[in-house]
């Protein structure tokens, strides 16, 4: 280590490592926005400035090295294997939900209800997971997903659902949700697909066991049954949703 580097901070120290690893590679690599929002800087590199700073290099326009290589037709279960970072509480939903009888359609829901939180985004993770399996499953499913974000805050102890001890836990005894969440709440429990949604609170409660054993293959044939894989690979088709998942299979590109 250098002289100099010893005054860093631990910060500082990340950056400039980052920044090296960055160097080592044969194309510019660039970090979206919201990368740096989630690192308390509103700030991004211009293209100028990143090509001044890597001489001979062209920007990253596809897969991204340093991640696990996807195939050319990315399916669902490429994406759980290569860019889901966590599947143990989707799958131990999902396999209680199976255990417990219910429909294709709610296990498949279960499996994909925290989608978003595993793949892509924390906030309004029920809204961006059901966006990126909307043109993929029924509606009642992607229904389902959307809701659990606002079912989640409301207990139904006749569903056999009650506040999670987590939340207080996480969020403190006194956390109020915000009045979208309080209307996605009155809107979705008279919805028609209610139970769907709630379902998903009712077996998420209890899939946060460390020694559960469950395993993806149990549900490659709910998948095959229930998930429109399309033909040209998730993403690379032209779905209202593809975007999103482009963005996991490239989240490096330039543009
Ligand atoms: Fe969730
Ligand atoms: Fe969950």
């Amino acid at each position: 280590m250098q002289a100099g580097s010893q005054a860093m901070t631990l910060s500082e120290r990340a950056d400039a490592l980052e920044e090296h690893m960055m160097h080592e590679l044969e194309h510019i690599v660039t970090k979206s926005v919201l990368f740096n929002l989630a690192d308390g800087k509103v700030e991004m590199e211009g293209g100028a400035a990143l090509m001044e700073k890597n001489p001979g290099k062209y920007m990253l326009m596809g897969a991204d090295p340093r991640l696990p290589k996807m195939p050319d037709k990315p399916t669902l279960m490429d994406y759980f294997r290569c860019r889901f970072a966590s599947t143990a509480h989707l799958l131990q939903s999902a396999t209680h939900a199976l255990k417990a009888g219910h429909s294709e359609k709610v296990v498949l829901a279960c499996l994909l209800h925290d989608v978003a939180v595993v793949s892509f985004i924390r906030c309004d993770h029920g809204y961006w997971g059901a966006q990126m399996i909307e043109p993929y499953v029924d509606e009642e499913v992607s229904w389902a997903v959307r809701a659990h974000q606002a079912l989640r805050f409301f207990p139904d102890e006749a569903a056999g659902y009650a506040y999670p001890d987590l939340y207080v836990k996480y969020f403190g005894p006194d956390y109020q949700p915000e009045p979208y969440i309080v209307d996605e709440y009155k809107r979705a429990r008279i919805h028609r697909h209610y139970m769907t949604a709630r379902l998903i609170c009712v077996n998420d409660i209890y899939s946060f066991d460390p020694n559960a054993k469950v395993n993806l293959d149990d549900f490659v044939d709910i998948i095959g049954r229930n998930f429109k894989q399309p033909k040209e690979g998730l993403g690379l088709d032209n779905s209202p949703s593809a975007h999103m998942w482009r963005t996991m299979l490239w989240p490096t590109r330039f543009l």
